[in-house]
């Protein structure tokens, strides 16, 4: 009985780590880190500042674009979102858009050494990125740094394709949405989901934004966008800060926000088991 336990036990110890690939819940392809190497014109080797120790290190690994090019074909683009997913649990989605845009590359290892040297964070903890790290190109192209929606999951065993509805069914945009009305989404989520909700979804230092009544049904839009811009140049005593003005198209952004806003009145949260069993 003990041998059998410890058998299997070493069975699974010594399994290679694998990496499956999924579309929305459907598997793909499990692919282990041999079989990812020897995938045609994709392997690179990618210098990176890491944002969790500030050093440079040198990764190698497979393009992402062209891993999920090889085993999803061209419509991978045609998703909103690609979702990682790790051991810790953590399952951060990144937009498709921003993944043909910057450079990242699911790493296997670090170049000269046995897979990956142990990252040391600032407080002191040491991590392992292995089996699966995806790193981006920040060295070459600086505006990675400063977008937060391009994390750096590491430990990760799965890569899924996925939609706005599927991973954000309250907030995400009224379906068929056009372009700027999504990427108002996104900057949504990035900059005012936080502190506000939409349709419940979201954090509550701010008030709800579009239930049952949404802002642009009683705000006019030139002085919404003047509140975003500047609060206080309206509410004397707002607790809300002013959009970043730092921000890469500031007044661009803005107005997607709006027309995001806007977009939302026609899907409000009117489903009675939505609200019971997504409120907290
Ligand atoms: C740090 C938290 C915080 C962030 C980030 C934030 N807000 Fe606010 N917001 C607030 C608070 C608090 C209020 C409540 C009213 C006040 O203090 O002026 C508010 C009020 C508002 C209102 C007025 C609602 C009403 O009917 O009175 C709008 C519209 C609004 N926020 C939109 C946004 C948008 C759009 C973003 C992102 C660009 C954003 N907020 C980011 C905290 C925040």
């Amino acid at each position: 009985m003990t041998l059998l336990v410890l058998c299997s036990v070493g069975a699974f110890a010594t399994d290679p780590p694998t990496l499956t690939l999924r579309k929305n819940d459907q598997v793909i392809k499990i692919l282990t880190i041999s079989e990812l190497l020897q995938i045609k014109n994709g392997s690179v080797s990618v210098t990176v500042d890491n944002p969790t120790d500030s050093k440079e290190h040198t990764y190698d690994g497979i393009s992402l674009p062209v891993l999920l090019e090889r085993f999803f074909g061209n419509t991978w683009e045609t998703f909103d979102l690609v979702k990682f997913i790790t051991v810790d649990g953590y399952q951060p989605v990144i937009p498709t858009k921003k993944i043909i845009a910057g450079s990242c590359v699911i790493s296997t290892g670090e170049k000269g050494y046995p897979g990956f040297r142990k990252l040391k964070r600032k407080n002191g903890e040491t991590i392992d990125p292995g089996p699966f790290y995806l790193v981006w190109e920040n060295i070459r192209d600086k505006g990675i740094r400063e977008d937060s929606w391009l994390s750096w999951p590491w430990q990760i065993t799965g890569i899924e394709l996925t939609g706005f509805p599927r991973e954000f069914p309250r907030s995400a945009p009224p379906t068929l949405s056009g372009e700027s009305v999504n990427e108002g989404f996104l900057a949504f989520r990035q900059h005012c989901i936080k502190c506000h909700t939409i349709n419940g979804d979201g954090g509550h230092v701010g008030p709800e934004l579009n239930y049952p009544v949404s802002v642009t049904e009683y705000w006019k839009e030139e002085w919404l966008i003047r509140f975003i811009e500047d609060p206080q140049s309206i509410r004397a005593n707002s607790k809300m800060i002013p959009f970043y003005r730092d921000v890469k198209n500031r007044q661009t952004v803005i107005s997607s926000i709006v027309t995001y806003l806007k977009a939302m009145k026609n899907k409000k949260r009117d489903d009675s088991t939505l609200m019971n069993t997504q409120d907290k």
